[in-house]
C-alpha cells in the first residue's frame, strides 16, 4: 500500500488548482439514471470514488465513458447513459466500499418503480444509519422493506408528490429525495433540507435535465414532478473542501498560495475562521489567495454544522492548523459522533488535545515532530498529511488510498509549492 512522506517546516508559494467536488459528482453522477438520454458531466475530479461510482452505474446497465485524463486543467469530462437499464440492484459488494451508492436509490425508483439496494453499513466516523432516505422516500409511496442487509424498495404506479419534514438536516437523504421528487406525479415540498452547494449544483443539473425546483439554495425545495427527463451537459461546481484543505495548508505553513478555480463564496465559514486565525484571504480574479506571514496562527473555536456552518469535513484539517496555534481552540463536532479519531495520531506528533464528548480543546504548542501515522477516513489522513507540514523531521501516513478517494494528485499539487513530500510506491 502506498505510503506518503513528508517533511515540515517550509512555506508554501505558489499556486494550486482545484478541482470539482467529489461531492457534487457522485449525486449527478447517480442523476443519470433519471434519463434515457446522454448527461454529460465536466470538471469530473479523478478520484477513486468517481470510479467506484461509475462501476456501480455500469453493473446497473449505464453506458460510461471519459475524456480527459488526469490532472488535465478541466479535469475529465464522462457522458453516462442510462438508455438500457439491465438491473436495479445496488450490491452490497460496491456499496460497502463507498456509503454515496446509496443515491441510486431515489433515481431508480423513481424512474423503473423499483430498487434494490444494500445497506451501507456503519463506517470509520459513526454508524450513519440512512433511516432519512427510506423515510422520505415512504412520504412519497414508496413501499419499503429491510431485509437480508437491503433496502427493498417498490412503487410500481410510480412515486407520487408528498410532504418530506426532515427531523434532521442529512445531505444524501436530501439529494435522494430531490433527485426521486422529479419524477413523482404532482408536487413534493422538502422541508429543513440540507441546502450545501453540492445540493445546489445537483437542483441546477436537474433544471438542465428538464427538472422543474423552487428555492434552490434553500432549506425548503419544491419540486413538480415531470414524466420524463432529457439530457443536458453540466460543469460542476468547484470542491470546496479541496479549496479548504489547502487554505489551512498554508495557515500551518505560512507562505502566499493562489488557489486556481475555486470561488470564497463556497467556504465563507472556514475563511472566517481563518482570518479570525491570522491569514490574509482574498479573493482574486482567477480564485482565492490565501497568506500568513510573520506572527504565528492564534487558536480560534468553532463548531460543525450543516451548510452555511463551518463543515464537518475541515474539522481535521483545521484542528492541525490550531495544534500550533498560539493559546487554545474549542472545536465541537455536531455532525458525525465519532469523527475524532485523528486526535491520537497528532498527539503522538506532539499535539496537545483533550476531548471531552463532541468537543476536543487543543492547546497550541510551539511545534510537533514528525512520526509514522495513519488515519481510518479520508479527512483524518488529509489532516496528518497537514500535520505533518507543521512538524519538525519526518511523518510518514501510511494507508494513502484514504487520500486517493478525495484528494487528485495531492502530493503533486504540494511539492509544486515547496512543501518536501513525496509518494512511497510498494
Ligand atoms: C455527506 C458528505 C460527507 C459529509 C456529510 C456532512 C457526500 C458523498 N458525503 O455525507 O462528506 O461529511 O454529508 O456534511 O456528499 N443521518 C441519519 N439518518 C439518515 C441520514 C443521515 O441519522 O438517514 C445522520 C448521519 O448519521 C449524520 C448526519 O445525519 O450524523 C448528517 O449526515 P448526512 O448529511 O446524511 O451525510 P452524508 O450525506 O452521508
Amino acid at each position: 500500500m502506498d505510503r506518503i512522506r513528508l517533511r515540515g517546516g517550509r512555506p508554501l508559494e505558489g499556486s494550486i488548482s482545484i478541482g470539482g467536488a467529489k461531492n457534487a459528482a457522485l449525486p449527478l453522477m447517480a442523476a443519470s439514471l433519471l434519463t434515457g438520454d446522454t448527461l454529460t458531466l465536466s470538471n469530473v475530479p479523478h478520484l477513486a470514488d468517481i470510479a467506484t461510482m461509475a462501476h456501480l452505474l455500469q453493473q446497473h446497465g449505464v453506458d460510461v465513458s471519459m475524456d480527459g485524463g488526469n490532472g488535465t486543467p478541466e479535469g475529465r469530462t464522462i457522458h453516462l447513459n442510462a438508455a438500457r437499464i439491465e438491473s436495479t440492484l445496488a450490491p452490497y459488494d460496491i456499496v460497502r466500499k463507498m456509503r454515496a451508492s446509496v443515491l441510486v436509490l431515489g433515481p431508480l425508483l423513481a424512474r423503473f418503480g423499483e430498487a434494490e439496494v444494500s445497506l451501507p453499513g456503519g463506517c470509520a466516523i459513526g454508524t450513519r444509519p440512512v433511516d432519512l432516505h427510506i423515510m422520505g422516500l415512504k412520504a412519497l409511496g414508496a413501499e419499503i422493506n429491510v431485509e437480508n442487509g437491503y433496502i427493498k424498495a417498490k412503487a410500481p404506479k410510480g412515486l407520487k408528490g408528498g410532504v418530506v419534514r426532515f427531523p434532521m438536516v442529512s445531505v444524501g437523504a436530501t439529494e435522494n429525495l430531490l433527485m426521486a421528487a422529479t419524477l413523482a406525479e404532482g408536487t413534493t415540498v422538502l422541508e429543513n433540507a440540507a441546502r450545501e452547494p453540492e445540493i445546489t449544483d445537483l437542483a441546477y443539473c436537474l433544471v438542465a435535465m428538464g427538472a422543474m425546483i423552487d428555492g434552490i439554495g434553500s432549506e425548503h425545495l419544491t419540486i413538480h414532478g415531470k414524466k420524463s427527463l432529457h439530457g443536458a451537459q453540466h460543469r460542476i461546481v468547484p470542491d470546496r473542501i479541496e479549496t479548504g484543505t489547502f487554505a489551512a495548508a498554508v495557515a500551518i505553513c505560512g507562505g502566499k498560495v493562489e488557489l486556481l478555480g475555486t470561488r470564497l463564496n463556497l467556504i465563507e465559514s472556514v475563511v472566517d475562521k481563518l482570518r479570525e486565525a491570522g491569514c490574509d484571504v482574498e479573493e482574486t480574479a482567477r480564485g482565492i489567495s490565501i497568506g500568513r506571514n510573520g506572527s504565528r496562527l492564534k487558536g480560534v473555536d468553532f463548531l460543525t454544522q450543516p451548510y452555511p456552518g463551518f463543515p464537518t469535513d475541515m474539522q481535521a484539517q483545521v484542528m492541525a492548523a490550531m495544534s500550533v496555534a498560539e493559546g487554545a481552540s474549542m472545536i465541537t463536532e455536531s455532525i458525525f459522533e465519532n469523527r475524532f479519531m485523528h486526535v491520537p495520531e497528532m498527539a503522538r506528533m506532539g499535539a496537545n488535545i483533550v476531548v471531552h464528548g463532541a468537543s476536543a480543546l487543543v492547546r497550541g504548542v510551539p511545534k510537533l515532530t514528525g512520526a509514522p501515522v495513519m488515519a481510518t477516513d479520508l479527512r483524518a489522513s488529509v489532516s496528518l498529511v497537514l500535520a505533518g507540514l507543521a512538524a519538525e523531521g519526518e511523518t510518514v501516513v501510511n494507508r494513502v488510498y484514504h487520500l486517493d478517494r478525495g484528494y487528485e494528485r495531492l502530493e503533486e499539487k504540494l511539492a509544486a509549492c515547496g512543501a518536501q513530500i513525496e509518494r512511497l510506491k510498494d
